[in-house]
């Protein structure tokens, strides 16, 4: 404890003498969580997390979450140094839809918007029209709806599900899918259900079709914080990463929650939904990566230029 103490008096000296701030994703450790809250950095969802890193003064941006997140936060802020604990901490969804290969779908239909979830690489990102976030891309797809076009959605099915039955439009769909949400699983989330028959069921729209189904409320990451914190009930079954369970504990200590399960042997939150990549983010590597400028993100200009255009029009969207 001791140890960890003066960890992280390091790490806010170094913020200081760097003039660095934390953006930190929900579900990284509650300790990097309550160091990016104390050093007046941000703890967010990726759109929040965006908007935080773009407006920001520092010099520096240290990104506590994953690979997508520090390239967005670059290509929003070239002219600033952005780091990450590790950069192998990477996503699902990043992985299972390469550049070239996306490059090669996309051009089976040409005369299609091509809209891309965040969670891609900044190549991807560059052959899209519109990148969007679990935070926005319910009005963003309605807004194309609206205007008639025809759309490409990439790269998670079950977030692609369920945006179709909310619109009542089709997409021709990538079919890629996040490892942690994709777990869920209905029987144990009835069960659990019959357990805690007051409990609302909140449910991120990267989980299957059939556990979305079973919510009261879906929505990202800061849609089912505000629901935890705002919704007169005492208690919440959070199919969602577990880290989130620390803003949401922080917000409204008195309620009580229970992670959806994510088969029928994990009960215990010793196996609970966990990212193992948000899991790679600690103390010790935040504290080198930043000592050490390790972990830094580069983007070529090329790709940066392309990919800020589809990012651009979703920020100025949300705005
Ligand atoms: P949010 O956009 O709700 O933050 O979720 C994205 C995600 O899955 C990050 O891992
Ligand atoms: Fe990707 Fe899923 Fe991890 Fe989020 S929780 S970073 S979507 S693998």
């Amino acid at each position: 404890e001791q140890q960890k103490t003066a960890l992280k008096a390091e790490i806010k000296q170094l913020l200081k003498d760097n003039n660095a701030q934390l953006v930190a994703h929900y579900y990284v450790d509650d300790e990097l969580q309550a160091l990016a809250e104390e050093t007046g950095g941000v703890v967010a969802d990726s759109l929040e997390m965006a908007n935080f890193g773009a407006q920001s003064t520092a010099d520096m941006l240290v990104v506590c979450g994953v690979r997508f997140m520090g390239e967005t936060a670059k290509m929003l802020s070239p002219e600033k140094t952005v780091l990450m604990p590790d950069l192998d901490a990477t996503c699902s969804l990043d992985v299972g839809c390469p550049a070239d290969e996306f490059a090669a779908f996309c051009a089976q239909y040409p005369d299609y918007t091509v809209v891309v979830y965040a969670n891609t690489s900044a190549e991807v990102k560059a052959i899209a029209d519109w990148v969007v976030t679990s935070g926005n891309a319910l009005q963003i797809v309605n807004h194309l709806k609206e205007q008639g076009k025809k759309i490409i959605w990439a790269p998670d099915r079950h977030l692609g599900d369920w945006i179709e039955k909310q619109t009542g439009i089709e997409m021709i769909r990538w079919q890629g899918h996040c490892i942690v949400h994709d777990e869920f699983k209905t029987f144990e989330l009835e069960a659990l259900k019959q357990k805690h028959p007051k409990a609302k069921v909140l449910v991120h729209p990267e989980s299957p079709s059939e556990v979305v189904d079973l919510a009261d409320v879906v929505g990202s990451t800061k849609v089912l914080l505000n629901a935890v914190e705002s919704m007169p009930d005492e208690e919440f079954i959070v199919a969602t990463d577990y880290g989130i369970f620390y803003k949401m504990q922080q917000t409204a200590p008195h309620k009580k929650l229970y992670i959806a399960p994510t088969g029928s042997k994990v009960q215990s939150c010793n196996s609970c939904a966990h990212c193992p990549w948000m899991a790679m983010n600690g103390l010790e590597n935040l504290r080198d990566c930043i000592k050490n400028r390790t972990g830094e993100i580069h983007i070529a200009e090329p790709i940066r230029q392309k990919a800020l255009v589809s990012l651009q029009r979703m920020l100025d969207f949300s705005r």
